[in-house]
């Protein structure tokens, strides 16, 4: 089979070559996948410019979600079949003919799904829905804020938070993704190039504080986020997306410093607080809290509820225009690849 490598870490140009590679043989709890197409996230730049921990050392596949055809089954899968067309996510792995994914994390979708859609919900979407549904358990008039919200993990997050009848407001880097927001129904649109985003929440929100903040920035932002917080309210801290700008040790430990030094008594006292979230983590130890995620937003998506929009699809011999894309940070929505 083929598979788009990604053998040298930084510009776009020299990063990726399609080469032949072994085909994956499913284990018992396991499932091949014949890809369609596979999806791109932010954390595959990262892992590209060298700077993502978890990523396999080079030459590697990378990749988190994919749609395709089931090739073949482990003998412990039962609920899918051969020929059956499915999103997974997959730990890395995804930018390839074919790819492995555990059996927790295949999903059916009907065929009216998009390859974009079907690869929207996998990561982006089913880390938007455990943010705002399982861990921050938003509820109708909480007032929001949701950074990077014209992307892909933010424009689910915006869907989501409308959907329960929140007060949005949402940042991002350009008029064009203004009105896109707008378009979204986003109620206070903010573009952080132009006006200080903590400045503009708090001009529209006198003394009363956010409810709830999603923030995959990092640094300084996070700690602007915890000065807009009301009592009760919490910051979703699950991205540093800040630290591509920065090369030396010296910058990136200049970027962690800049989230600010929190004690937890201070959280007890304020009732604010600041939470984690890493969906790799939470698939290594609750699997079924990713299924639940993955359930409901195929769900939500079949009845229109929810409904990915697709910024960018590029053939494979294409993956450094895409890739460049999304680090350009013009990219609004999901990025497909496809075979
Ligand atoms: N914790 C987890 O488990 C998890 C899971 C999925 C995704 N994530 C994180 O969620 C974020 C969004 O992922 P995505 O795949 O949906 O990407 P995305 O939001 O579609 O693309 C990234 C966007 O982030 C903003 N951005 C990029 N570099 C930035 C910088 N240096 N400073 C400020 N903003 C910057 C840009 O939008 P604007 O400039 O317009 O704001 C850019 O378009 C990423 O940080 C990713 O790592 C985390």
């Amino acid at each position: 089979m083929k598979a788009a490598y990604l053998i040298k870490y930084g510009n776009t140009e020299t990063a990726f070559k399609i080469r032949e590679a072994q085909k994956p043989r499913p284990k018992a709890n396991q499932v091949l996948i014949k890809v369609e197409a596979f999806g791109l996230n932010f954390a595959d730049v990262m892992a590209r410019l060298g700077l993502y921990k978890a990523a396999p050392p080079l030459p590697a596949i990378l990749g988190y979600d994919v749609v395709g055809k089931i090739e073949a089954i482990g003998n412990e899968v039962t609920h899918v079949q051969l020929g059956q067309r499915v999103t997974a996510l997959t730990r890395f792995g995804a930018y390839a003919e074919y790819a492995i994914a555990e059996k927790e994390v295949v999903f059916p979708i009907p065929d009216s799904f998009s390859a974009g859609v079907a690869v929207a919900l996998a990561t982006q979407y089913s880390t938007a829905y455990f943010l705002s549904y399982n861990m921050a358990n938003l509820q109708e008039n909480d007032k929001v804020l949701i950074h990077a919200a014209a992307g892909g993990v933010g424009t689910a997050l915006v869907q989501m938070a409308l959907h329960k009848k929140c007060l949005v407001f949402g940042t991002c880097g350009s008029s064009e993704k203004i009105d896109y927001l707008k378009n979204n129904g986003v109620h206070h649109p903010v573009n952080y190039r132009t006006n200080d985003f903590e400045d503009t929440v708090r001009k529209i929100m006198g003394i009363k504080g956010l409810d709830a903040i999603f923030d995959p920035v990092g640094g300084k932002s996070i700690k602007k986020d915890y000065r807009l917080l009301g009592a009760g309210g919490r910051v979703f801290s699950f991205g540093v997306s800040s630290m591509n700008q920065t090369k030396s040790i010296l910058g990136k430990l200049g970027v962690l410093a800049q989230f600010g030094f929190y004690h937890p008594v201070q959280f007890l006292s304020n009732s604010k607080g600041i939470i984690g979230v890493n969906m790799l983590k939470i698939a290594e130890e609750n699997p079924n809290k990713i299924a639940n995620a993955m359930q409901e937003v195929i769900r939500l998506t079949e009845e229109g509820i929810l409904s990915p929009h697709v910024g960018g699809e590029y053939p494979v011999d294409d993956i450094a225009i895409a890739h460049g894309f999304l680090e350009s940070r013009k990219s609004m929505g999901k990025i497909v690849v496809k075979w």
